[in-house]
């Protein structure tokens, strides 16, 4: 039975596929909804230099060790690790992962849910006004609702359960492959617009000239956890994904143009909005609310403003769709794998599960405001506790188990495609990456940033 079910494992079908998919797991409301507001709230051009170091040197091999264990193995999150170390408790890894994947999904589709909303308010003409103050106003009327914000995250569960039950190939690798060029198409011109605005430059100036006193401990945290939840590593969304990779791909390389793509992406989010936002006398600091409040202004001044909102917020929603099935894949091949669950129940009751967590954050704008864990709202907790610290200590772990616990010959063998590959020197550059910065650094990271430790 488990031989039978084990020869039927799905997989990616091409190397485009792989790379769609990867890429559709990074790109999402991460670059153009997070990075923004996140580098907004620390400071700007500085962060983001902080930013690109965590993600070069941290969260890009902590990546690519969730691919070699991944595709290793041909195994879930926690299946995996079970199938290395079989008599040690590495597993409980993958099994934070599971939960991180819960939480991260509960915020995610608060925040899609308002996505699709923006989709029709754009095209009824609700946010087609030349007033700032009325476009913070749409939203908040938005978020603060009941039914209407629970209905749009219900709505956005549906659309990625179906996209989910089709499966590997046919549900995630198909659509992520179409998606990703149009997303990409959009962004420039939404960037030439933004970039034409009168007082353009003091937004670029602010995303590209840094001011180091605006680097606090803080903010170093902010960034590292940022980079993990861009790359969506951590948890063990690339263990899984990378189990569907088929053996000839080159892992390294694909691992270094996701990352570049991705924060292409990120980079020219940050060119749609912080021009924008000085050309329109707002904050930068504006917070989660920042694009909901920004993009309708770039596009109200433009010639067929309206066709061009409501397909940016399309194209936001389809990013995030990407992100999600990669979220979402991680309980699902979980489940199915680990209690040989049918993929449609797996799917369902994770979507139920996600669902029922999830209205804890949607309703933290309204009727639950009040409750607060460790001082934070259902919503902001669970971002913090997912990009601060669950999958920075994810990070650790992974890193730790490849660099000194899988075996050095074993990860080399992975790493070469069985000697294959000729990247002997990039792989004693990776040994010592995992070993000793990746590990270190995130733990100096989290302990000061947290507050645990002070230096
Ligand atoms: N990388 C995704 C984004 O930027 C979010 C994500 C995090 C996806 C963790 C999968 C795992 O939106």
């Amino acid at each position: 039975m488990k031989q039978e079910s084990q020869n039927k494992r799905e997989g990616f079908s091409s190397s485009i596929g792989v790379i769609a998919a990867v890429l559709g797991s990074a790109v999402g409301l991460g670059n153009i909804w997070k990075f923004p507001y996140v580098t907004g709230a620390n400071g700007g051009a500085a962060f983001i230099l902080v930013y690109l170091v965590c993600l070069a040197l941290v969260g890009l091999p902590v990546m690519l060790s969730e691919h070699l264990i991944g595709r290793a193995t041909k195994s879930n999150a926690v299946g995996a690790f079970k199938k290395l170390q079989p008599r040690r408790p590495w597993f409980l890894v993958g099994g934070a992962g599971v939960i991180s994947a819960f939480l991260i999904m509960a915020f995610y589709t608060t925040v899609v849910g308002w996505v699709y909303a923006y989709i029709f308010k754009s095209a009824s003409g609700a946010l087609l006004t030349n007033k700032p103050q009325q476009t913070t106003q749409v939203f908040n009327s938005l978020i603060s609702g009941v039914a209407e914000p629970l209905f749009w995250q219900v709505l956005v569960l549906i659309v990625i359960g179906i996209i989910i039950m089709a499966g590997v190939t046919k549900g995630i690798e198909r659509v992520t492959k179409f998606l990703m060029p149009m997303l990409f198409i959009l962004l420039v011109i939404i960037d030439i617009r933004s970039l034409s605005l009168p007082g353009a430059s003091s937004g670029l100036a602010f995303l590209f000239k840094p001011d180091f006193s605006k680097i606090t401990v803080s903010a170093i945290l902010a960034a590292l956890g940022l980079a993990f939840f861009k790359l969506s590593v951590g948890m063990g969304a690339m263990i899984t994904y990378g189990s569907y990779v088929d053996k000839q791909e080159n892992l390294p390389k694909m691992a270094v143009k996701v990352a570049l793509s991705d924060t292409l992406v990120s980079l020219m989010a940050g060119i749609a909005i912080f021009p924008a936002v000085f050309a329109f006398g707002f904050e930068p600091k504006a917070g989660p609310p920042l694009l909901f409040i920004i993009i309708p202004t770039v596009f109200n001044s433009m010639p067929l403003g309206r066709i061009f909102m409501v397909l940016f917020f399309l194209l936001t929603a389809f990013a995030a769709t990407g992100a999600m099935l990669s979220l979402l894949e991680v309980p699902i091949a979980y489940f199915t794998e680990e209690y040989q669950w049918s993929r449609r129940k797996a799917t369902l009751i994770t979507i139920v599960g996600i669902g029922l967590l999830g209205s804890t954050a949607t309703l933290s704008n309204s009727v639950l405001s009040n409750v607060l864990i460790f001082g934070k709202t259902f919503f902001d907790f669970f971002d913090f506790a997912t990009s601060n610290v669950l999958l920075p200590l994810g990070g650790i772990f992974i890193a730790l188990f490849a660099g000194w616990q899988w075996g050095y010959a074993n990860v080399k063998r992975e790493m070469t495609n069985e000697g294959q590959l000729r990247n002997e020197g990039l792989f004693k550059v990776y040994i010592v990456l995992v070993r000793y910065l990746v590990p270190i650094a995130i733990a100096i990271i989290l302990l000061t940033g947290l507050n645990i430790i002070h230096i």
